[in-house]
């Protein structure tokens, strides 16, 4: 017999292929539980050719859920199935949150609000600058790009090893945005406010360049949207030459609140409990 809160109230998922090493189930769960709330949260792995049955059966409601996440490699497949994408996912083409609502599927992407809100609770005034620079212009960076922009960043910096990708970002990101080779890099960071690292350089003991934070303003934050390991090479080079870091851990635990509180009915907080639940998930991992 499980715990009966989990066989009653809503079941929510997140779906992507592979998922085992998600942990959503883990946040989802945390905050059910202190909250008292029924239901249920749990990873469900959909191979590519499964998905589009999968989203079927979410419609029609013989998958039993209310909702769920979706990540790698389903976000595109999941905003084109849903009925009703909102704006921020259609400017995007992809999405993270799904959810029924009066007979529909709705979703969004919360990436970008997980983002801005870590910043806002890590580093209050991070936006005080009115440019930023985001490196790397691949899957990743795209809602950083939208949520720095729409939270009215005048200049948004893309520098990307290919300087079609950052291209094609400001194309749909519009004038705010621009693209520049690798090599613009110091020229771009002359009297930034804020540094967003959005490639894999660094990630999972990968090695990093080294880089050069001077022409940055000097109270400007560094940022890494990878958070395994949590101090990123790019974060410690930064933190060394007297900048002011914020870790990626923060974006994947608030991302969460919005599916949460569709599903679940009741607003969740992040607090110090649930970031080192995570924190020593991944020391045991
Ligand atoms: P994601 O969805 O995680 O963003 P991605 O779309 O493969 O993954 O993008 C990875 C990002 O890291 C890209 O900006 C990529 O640069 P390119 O577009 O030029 O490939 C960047 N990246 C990865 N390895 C890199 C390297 N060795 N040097 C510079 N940039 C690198």
């Amino acid at each position: 017999m499980g715990d009966s809160r989990e066989t009653l109230g809503p079941r929510a998922f997140v779906t992507g292929f592979p998922i085992r090493h998600s942990r959503s189930p883990l946040i989802h769960g945390y905050w059910l539980k202190t909250l008292g709330l029924p239901g249920s949260y749990r990873a469900h792995e959909v191979a590519p050719e499964a998905f589009a049955d999968f989203i079927h059966s979410l419609k029609d409601g013989s998958s039993g859920f209310a909702g769920g996440n979706v990540t790698i490699p389903h976000k595109e497949l999941a905003f084109r199935l849903a009925d009703k994408p909102d704006a921020l996912s259609s400017e995007l083409g992809a999405s993270n949150t799904l959810w029924l609502e009066d007979g529909a599927l709705h979703a969004t992407n919360t990436d970008g609000r997980g983002f801005i809100a870590n910043l806002d609770e890590r580093h209050p005034g991070w936006d005080r600058h009115g440019t930023a620079v985001v490196f790397g212009a691949g899957g990743a960076s795209r809602a950083i790009i939208q949520a720095v922009r729409d939270r009215g960043i005048k200049e948004i910096h893309v520098v990307n090893r290919t300087v079609e990708r950052a291209r094609e970002l400001a194309d749909r990101f519009g004038p705010r945005v621009r693209p520049h080779p690798a090599g613009a890099l110091a020229e771009v960071m002359k009297g930034a406010g804020l540094f967003i690292n959005t490639t894999s350089l660094g990630m999972d003991g990968e090695p990093a360049p080294q880089l050069d934070f001077s022409p940055l303003a000097a109270d400007a934050v560094v940022t890494d949207i990878v958070y395994v390991p949590l101090k990123t090479p790019i974060l410690t080079q930064a933190e060394e030459q007297g900048f002011s870091t914020v870790d990626g851990l923060g974006m994947l635990l608030h991302q969460a609140v919005p599916g949460f509180e569709k599903w679940f009915g009741q607003r969740p907080i992040v607090d110090a409990a649930l970031r080192a639940l995570i924190i020593a998930d991944m020391d045991a991992h």
